[in-house]
């Protein structure tokens, strides 16, 4: 079977307050988007890479890869999931399997991209990286009302790897019922779905805010 990326990279940055979408921000001497996209496209079992944009997206044409003939660009929706399914809609191909992973996410690794490859099971799978930290659960007034127990929390990060029919099926059921849903795996999980958790290296950060772009700078360099 096929593997496909799609990357969601319709968002307008608003945390990270700068002129510009943070996917283009200059990294380490390119925009983020580029390096999201050309350590997807380095990897020998990804065959597409499919980018959600916004309509009004005028900078991803100036990127390398956007020449790259295995990478296809898409109009992304109002949120997240609405981009995800726009590009999901756009792969023709019911054998497929596709990796969801963000734009905002540069520093992936080849080595994390194989081990979900190979350890997702038909349930499909997704990146994550145990919690270090003691867990607060605050109060409205932002005391702490308890500890949550550490033991057995994992952040979810990407890629999420799925069967292609069945992602956009419950990615469609969600949206159609307004359920909140923040990755693929929860929409999934709605409808039955039990995916494995793979464990990710935690380099493998989200560029939210001003300091994780100076995080990601440090990160990029050792990849
Ligand atoms: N995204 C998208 N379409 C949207 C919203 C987000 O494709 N309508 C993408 C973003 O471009 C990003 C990824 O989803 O690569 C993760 O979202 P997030 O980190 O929240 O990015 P933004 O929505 O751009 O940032 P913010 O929430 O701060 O505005
Ligand atoms: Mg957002």
């Amino acid at each position: 079977q096929k593997v496909y990326a799609v990357v969601p990279a319709a968002g307008i940055g608003k945390r990270m307050g700068a002129a510009l979408p943070k996917q283009y921000l200059n990294l380490d001497g390119r925009p983020i988007l580029s390096h999201t996209l050309s350590r997807l496209l380095a990897h020998p079992d990804i065959s597409q890479v499919v980018v959600a944009l916004s309509p009004r997206d005028t900078l991803f044409d100036q990127l390398a890869e956007a020449g790259d003939d295995r990478v296809r660009r898409v109009d992304g929706g109002g949120e997240r999931a609405d981009s995800v399914l726009a590009a999901l809609n756009a792969i023709d191909d019911d054998d497929a399997w596709v990796m969801v992973h963000d734009a905002a996410r540069p520093c992936l690794r080849q080595q994390d991209i194989t081990r979900l490859l190979q350890q997702a099971g038909t349930q499909g799978g997704i990146l994550a990286a145990p919690v270090r930290d003691t867990m607060k659960r605050a109060t409205a007034a932002g005391d702490i009302d308890h500890t949550v127990e550490r033991q057995g929390l994992w952040h979810a990060l990407t890629p999420q790897l799925f069967p292609l029919v069945a992602l956009r099926e419950a990615l469609a059921q969600a949206l159609a019922q307004q359920a909140s849903i923040t990755d693929e795996a929860s929409a999934m999980e709605r409808v039955g779905w039990q995916p494995t958790l793979v464990e990710g290296c935690i380099s493998n950060m989200k560029v939210t805010h001003p300091d994780d772009l100076r995080m990601a700078e440090l990160l990029i360099k050792e990849l």
